[in-house]
């Protein structure tokens, strides 16, 4: 995954190029300024920055992490504004802030979360943050046709992907495509008022850890 991400760092914004997922991305945009707005975020995987950028211009602060200092360079440049901070780190050892954010947000992240270690990774990122704080989310649905085909299921459930970068090189990395009732079930033993959005290229969750 991680490696896999970070050769991928120049080309991965492609991945909000496409035309036919540009109605989707409007409303998760505006979906997610609201929800953060005038609020301190700590992004997980924060990438290249994109959910970086619509968080930003209404949250009173985002300090967006990621494994990758490749993803987090193209991140800088792209005029985050004072409020964000970009930090490199695991999304299971998350810096310990001297003031908990409010809200912990993770896009494009929990689909590659094995579920094994979902509530670890909910577990973790509820202790970095503000008790009580908001979990958001955003992430893909399966489009047939248009999304990448699972390659394989292993013991546990967990779907992958096979993924070919520009320059031929192959990886595999965990793909889950949970539907709605499955990740409600899935944040429900950590968190409650959850709120779900389904879009045909997206989906979104809102949830407040207990
Ligand atoms: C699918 S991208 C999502 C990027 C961004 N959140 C977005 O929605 O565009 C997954 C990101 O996870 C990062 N990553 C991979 N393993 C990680 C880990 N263990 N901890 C934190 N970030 C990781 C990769 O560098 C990559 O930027």
């Amino acid at each position: 995954m991680a490696a896999y991400y970070r050769k991928r760092a120049p080309h991965y914004d492609e991945v909000y190029a496409f035309p036919a997922r540009e109605a989707d991305l409007a409303t998760l945009r505006a979906w997610l300024a609201q929800r953060v707005a005038g609020r301190s975020v700590l992004e997980v995987a924060a990438g290249t920055g994109y959910w970086t950028l619509a968080a930003s211009a209404t949250a009173r602060s985002v300090v967006a992490t990621d494994l990758n200092p490749e993803t987090l360079a193209i991140a800088a440049g792209k005029g985050l504004g004072p409020q964000v901070t970009l930090r490199q780190a695991d999304a299971f050892d998350l810096p310990v802030l001297a003031e908990p954010a409010e809200v912990g947000m993770a896009h494009l992240w929990w689909s590659h979360v094995r579920l094994q270690d979902q509530a670890r990774f909910l577990a973790h990122l509820a202790s970095r943050l503000q008790p009580r704080g908001r979990l958001l989310m955003i992430d893909e649905t399966f489009v047939r046709h248009v999304s990448t085909p699972i390659s394989r299921r292993d013991a546990e459930g967990n779907a992958y992907q096979a993924r070919i970068l520009p320059d031929g090189a192959l990886f595999e990395v965990v793909k889950n495509h949970p539907d709605e009732a499955a990740l409600v079930a899935s944040l429900e033993p950590a968190c409650e008022a959850i709120e779900t959005l389904w879009l045909p290229h997206f989906w979104a969750v809102g949830a407040t850890f207990r």
